[in-house]
């Protein structure tokens, strides 16, 4: 890992406050995510399942974390177990976590190796009245992958058919919504790193540079500063592909007197940031330009004042939607009175602005949390309004990552330059 060390006392806390939510004399499992194949004897890089690192900071593939708050055997309420190192694995690829390394991480002190997992896990089950096991349920999953988790949950209900089974998604999507002082500051840190990225590639940007180039540039200063790398699969799109909301070649030449919208975030201790900036190719926005991005910069501010607790994610959209509403209306995109007619199922601005202003923001990009629940303090939701207008080649969006507190949203990317002129002082420099 390039991260550095965290304080094990996140996780310790992040079990404590799971451990309240689990029913009588039950168990929880989670399992790490597979290293995924991709040909021959490729794979493609490891990503730990964001559940059971969130509950114990381990980083390591073939992971697994057994939590039993009321075990009566006090010294097997929380078990790791735990590939082990032998020779060839020390060769090859490096010494995997020692028993020491996982409680220095994690703060657990029960270590098994794998090998000693079946015979345990039997013992527990027979104890406990119910074992929670884990899937991803996240509203926008799109996956036939079979998961590690998957595949354990078959093998339990096959061995243990009558034992009752219960779900830990609801649980951890509920206590990951809600971000610690500790997450926090490693958002604070990935939002830093992108700002990092983002003041590397504005002088950078000129008619002729190639979008991987720019890529490229980012991927450089994202390492350099112990991030992975992209949290995401970033978007560097110029001209008409500025409208094409998840554009990922990044292939072109970037033209004099286009617009570049670029979508991209470090991550960091594998929790992500999440930033959009468009910009003039040639380093000076055109007068239409400037006036999309001042209308897309104007229901942002809006739309960023509204994330307070209390709010209602889908009344939040609604209004955000009134607000593109009179924008569009006064760049002469939409017909006030053809609006005062719409479907309000069916708003007119959809046609401009065709997605949701907002997700939560954390180990997941697209993180869990619940839309139904009122916005509450310490979640973190991106704000990213767009306006998308396929026959002018003029895609302009904008994102940054807000942090509800008890008062003024707090803005992770406040110091990232948004101006106009901010942004076209920096490029000109
Ligand atoms: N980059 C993905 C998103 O903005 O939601
Ligand atoms: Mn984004
Ligand atoms: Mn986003």
């Amino acid at each position: 890992m390039k991260y550095l060390a965290i304080d094990s006392h996140l996780f310790i806390k992040n079990r404590k406050k799971f451990s309240a939510k689990l029913a009588h004399n039950t168990f929880a499992i989670f399992n790490a995510n597979d290293v995924m194949p991709t040909n021959a004897d490729g794979t493609m890089p490891f990503r730990q399942n964001n559940d059971l690192f969130w509950l114990s900071g381990v980083d390591q593939e073939e992971s697994l974390l057994l939590l039993y708050p009321e075990n009566p055997n006090e010294k097997e309420r929380e078990i790791l177990f735990l590939k082990e190192t032998n020779k060839e694995i020390a060769i090859w690829e490096g010494a995997k976590l020692s028993k020491e390394d996982a409680f220095n991480a994690s703060g657990i002190r029960t270590v098994y190796w794998l090998e000693e997992l079946e015979s345990k896990l039997k013992e527990l089950i027979i104890k406990a009245d119910a074992v929670y096991l884990n899937k991803n349920i996240h509203s926008r999953a799109a996956t036939e992958v079979e998961t590690r988790d998957d595949r354990f949950r078959k093998k339990i209900t096959e061995k243990f058919a009558s034992k009752q089974i219960k779900e830990v998604a609801p649980i951890m999507h509920e206590l990951r919504s809600i971000k610690s002082d500790t997450e926090i500051a490693l958002m604070q840190k990935a939002c830093d790193i992108t700002e990092k990225g983002l003041r590397r590639i504005l002088p950078f940007i000129k008619p002729g540079v190639m979008e991987y180039e720019i890529e490229a540039e980012l991927m450089h200063e994202f390492l350099r500063n112990r991030s992975n790398g992209f949290a995401y699969q970033p978007i560097i799109g110029s001209g008409i592909d500025s409208c094409v909301l998840h554009y990922i070649e990044n292939n072109k030449a970037c033209n004099d007197g286009d617009i570049l919208l670029m979508d991209f975030g470090a991550e960091y201790a594998n929790y992500a940031s999440d930033l959009t900036r468009t910009v003039p190719v040639n380093g000076r926005f055109s007068e239409r330009q400037r006036a999309v991005y001042s209308a897309v910069l104007h229901v942002m501010k809006e739309a960023t004042s509204m994330l307070r607790p209390g709010t209602i994610y889908k009344e939040y959209n609604v209004e955000v939607g009134k607000l593109m509403e009179a924008e569009l209306i006064k760049l002469g995109l939409l017909d006030k009175h053809d609006v005062q007619k719409q479907d309000p199922k069916n708003p007119l601005y959809r046609k401009y602005f065709m997605h949701g202003t907002s997700h939560y923001l954390g180990l997941d990009v697209h993180d869990v949390g619940s839309i139904e629940t009122p916005m509450q303090e310490g979640m973190v939701f991106t704000c990213e309004p767009g306006i998308y207008i396929l026959e002018e080649a003029l895609g302009i969006r904008l994102e940054n990552d807000i942090l509800i507190t008890k008062d003024k949203p707090f803005d992770l990317m406040g110091n990232i330059p948004i101006e106009l002129e901010e942004i076209e002082d920096i490029m000109n420099a």
